[in-house]
């Protein structure tokens, strides 16, 4: 057998799962509370799909395979490809503008390092069909009261946004020429994680000039509305979007940081990312308007669950643990059995979490087995109190007792 799993493939332990499981209601809860749908596409899809519409870098990190029909496959490696293809085969029969969510399992072949793995769960958040920056601004206040309700402040994390029309406007008219335009996004995506010098060289063998290079460095440095419109830029949707942002009260969460332009090819509008305040972790959620991807305006975010995680631990806000055992129920002989399992499925049946112990032992080791699950009291049956028709409920917090009648504990007293 086999000691571990693959790199970068994570076994999920019950509390990694109670945390996975804690960060999926949030966002579905969230993601309703925006009046987004559910859907689902399949695991595993045709290349092609990727090849044509998800850019360079992660067409390098597919897992790819020729299935047994022949077929070029690749699981998928973000969700955006698929959902386009599901939109598109349905376009005129849903009504606009759609806004779906999915919480798909992604994998891509990435050098494993904090923050990044094989695979990851994601939520993808998507409105389909409206150019205005209203829909932009949803989808960031989304991103945002999600990290709000796992009770993530301003001072946590930080939405950084910014517009590659702008960027492009600005690289234009700075003598960087259309065609040098890809390298230039790709120096800037990466300007806060590589060393300056390489990405000079880059832009060098791209043939931008030095004073164009320069150029370059000095829009990724730009921050705030008030410094574009200062380098000649009206960025008029990019500023709606953050004043609608801070009429509905995340001001304090927005910075507009011309930084972002995200690395996957299809974005053409507003982009946005959302990071951990320090900018310790890698980014939290990204995304932004892909116009080009369908025939109509698109635009959506995707939350990976691992920075998330991390991030969730560090500032104590996880939860602990995965259940909750309402009561620990003890039998203290053999003939006290029977009283218990009655017990415990009624309170069961009250949607109370019980267990009890599966096999004959002593009280005492019963009480620390009921410690070491983590329940909130233990009723002990003994056939003294159950000839008078109690039970002794002791409190594994306080390790105060008190008698109880069974019918009571039969009929809602723990309810
Ligand atoms: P992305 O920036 O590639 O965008 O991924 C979005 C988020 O998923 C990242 O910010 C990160 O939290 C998480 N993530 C990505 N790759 C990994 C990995 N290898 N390990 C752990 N977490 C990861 C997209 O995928 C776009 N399709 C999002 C989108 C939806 N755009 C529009 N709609």
């Amino acid at each position: 057998m086999q000691g571990k799993a693959l790199p970068g493939f994570r076994d999920f332990y019950p509390e990694d799962l109670s945390l996975r499981n804690h960060i999926f209601a949030t966002w579905r809860s969230v993601a309703g509370r925006y009046g987004f749908e559910e859907y689902d596409g399949p695991p595993l899809e045709a290349l092609d799909l990727y090849t044509k519409k998800s850019g360079d870098e992660i067409v390098q990190q597919l897992y790819s395979f020729r299935d047994k029909g022949d077929r070029e496959v690749a699981l998928r490696p973000e969700m955006t490809p698929t959902l386009a293809r599901m939109v598109a085969a349905r376009v005129q029969a849903l009504r606009k503008p759609i806004r779906w969510f999915s919480i798909p399992q992604l994998f891509r072949y990435e050098r494993q390092q904090r923050g990044r793995l094989r695979e990851h769960f994601q939520l993808n958040m998507d409105i389909i069909g409206e150019a205005g920056p209203l829909a932009d601004a949803e989808l960031m206040a989304a991103a945002v009261d999600i990290m709000r309700a796992f009770g993530l402040g301003p001072g946590d994390v930080q939405l950084r946004i910014s517009d590659r029309r702008v960027i492009k406007s600005l690289l234009l008219g700075r003598g960087v020429t259309e065609a040098q335009l890809g390298t230039a996004f790709a120096v800037i995506d990466r300007s806060e994680r590589v060393p300056k010098n390489a990405l000079e060289e880059m832009l060098r063998e791209s043939g931008v000039g030095s004073r164009e290079s320069e150029a370059v460095f000095d829009v990724a440095g730009l921050r705030g509305v008030d410094a574009l419109k200062a380098a000649g830029e009206v960025a008029e949707p990019l500023t709606q979007a953050v004043d609608a942002l801070k009429e509905m009260g995340l001001g304090e969460f927005v910075s507009v940081d011309m930084t972002i332009v995200r690395g996957l090819a299809y974005y053409t509008g507003i982009v946005f990312e959302l990071f951990d305040a320090q900018k310790k972790l890698r980014a939290i959620a990204g995304g932004g308007r892909y116009d080009g991807l369908l025939d109509q305006p698109a635009l959506g975010f995707g939350m990976g669950d691992v920075v998330l995680g991390e991030l969730l631990k560090e500032r104590d806000v996880a939860p602990k643990a995965s259940i909750e055992l309402g009561a620990f129920l003890i039998a203290v002989g053999g003939d006290d059995l029977p009283t218990v399992l009655q017990l415990a499925h009624a309170l069961r049946e009250r949607g109370i979490a019980v267990e009890y112990g599966l096999r004959q032992a002593g009280v005492r080791k019963q009480l620390e087995l009921a410690s070491a699950r983590g329940a909130a009291r233990a009723v002990i049956v003994g056939p003294e109190e159950r000839s008078a028709g109690l039970a002794v409920v002791r409190d594994l917090r306080t390790s105060t007792e008190a008698k109880v009648p069974l019918r009571q504990l039969l009929n809602g007293y723990f309810d």
